[in-house]
């Protein structure tokens, strides 16, 4: 590790960050965390990390937060807030922080997200712009979307949504969390834009099986057709681009698998966790 080791983690509340936060820990790195005022999800942080009130929305929000920091694990909300306050926020991480790790998307690796569509690709760019030493985290699905069935399984044990048949190369959150933090703390990682997957491609029907075998329940699958998928995606946040975005990224996944890589084990020297291990540590969230 180098002498860069106060990091600053935004999203910190979310299904990655509190991974960052451990991760970053257990490398020796002080960690603050930027979390919204009054957000309980402080509960899943570990002891030890500095807390930060901030609203990234409101870049002057940031200040104490980033004060001397010498890295940043930067993630935007893109469900919740668009990104017009993006560039405000990246001008502050230049002032203060030499790297920047930024969660991108798969999307971005496969040329479907445009930057015209002011999500990962537009970061990106911008982030290119910068001096900052940057790495960018192109991921696949995060094991934890998984999560989303929870309650249909918990309820008649019937996953209703789009495309069963569509493969992907989820990643386990703690191993992007570790591919991440060696880009922060360690050298040779700036200017790569890593293509981050699990180890397996596993249809989305595939995935709801193991969860069965878990629970020791059989699990069905019913396909939502393309239009009424869309409808509750758009009717439930989703803004619209996003979601036509993801269907038609999953019909093309019903024909060919996911992209796949070996960043996990090359970054962080060990193999990339399997769905059935992400699906042991949760299994009380399907019950
Ligand atoms: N999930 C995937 O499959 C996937 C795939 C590719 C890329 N990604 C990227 O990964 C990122 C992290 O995903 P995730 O699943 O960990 O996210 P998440 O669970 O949705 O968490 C979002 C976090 O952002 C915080 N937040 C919301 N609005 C904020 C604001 N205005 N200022 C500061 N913090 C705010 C939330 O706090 P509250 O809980 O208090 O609202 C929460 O901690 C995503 O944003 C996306 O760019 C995800």
């Amino acid at each position: 590790m180098t002498s860069q080791n106060v990091v600053l983690v935004t999203c910190a509340t979310g299904n990655l960050g509190p991974h960052v936060v451990r991760r970053l820990q257990e490398r020796g790195a002080t960690v603050r965390a930027l979390v919204l005022e009054g957000d309980p999800g402080v509960a899943k942080l570990p002891e030890g990390v500095e807390l930060f009130h901030g609203d990234l929305a409101d870049p002057a929000s940031l200040d104490a937060a980033l004060d001397g920091v010498d890295g940043v694990f930067w993630m935007w909300p893109f469900f919740t807030l668009p990104v017009d306050t993006a560039p405000a926020v990246l001008k502050k991480i230049e002032a203060q922080a030499r790297r920047i790790v930024l969660v991108s998307s798969v999307g971005v690796h496969i040329g479907l997200e445009r930057v015209d569509n002011n999500c990962h690709a537009y970061l990106e760019e911008l982030i290119e712009e910068t001096g900052l030493d940057w790495t960018f985290l192109r991921t696949t699905g995060f094991m934890a979307n998984a999560l989303g069935f929870a309650g249909q399984i918990r309820g008649d044990g019937v996953v209703r949504f789009p495309y069963g048949a569509a493969t992907r190369t989820s990643v386990h959150e703690a191993d992007l969390a570790a591919v991440g933090v060696e880009a922060l703390l360690t050298d040779g990682h700036a200017g790569k834009k890593y293509l981050v997957t699990g180890p397996e491609a596993l249809s989305q029907e595939e995935q709801v099986h193991i969860i069965g075998e878990a629970l020791g329940r059989t699990l069905g699958w019913q396909d939502v057709e393309h239009e009424a998928a869309r409808s509750a995606m758009v009717d439930s946040g989703w803004p619209p681009s996003y979601a036509d975005g993801a269907l038609d990224y999953f019909a093309v996944l019903t024909k060919e698998n996911e992209v796949g890589s070996t960043v996990v084990e090359d970054v962080t020297g060990r193999p990339a966790r399997t769905f059935r291990q992400w699906v042991d540590e949760h299994v009380e969230a399907f019950r």
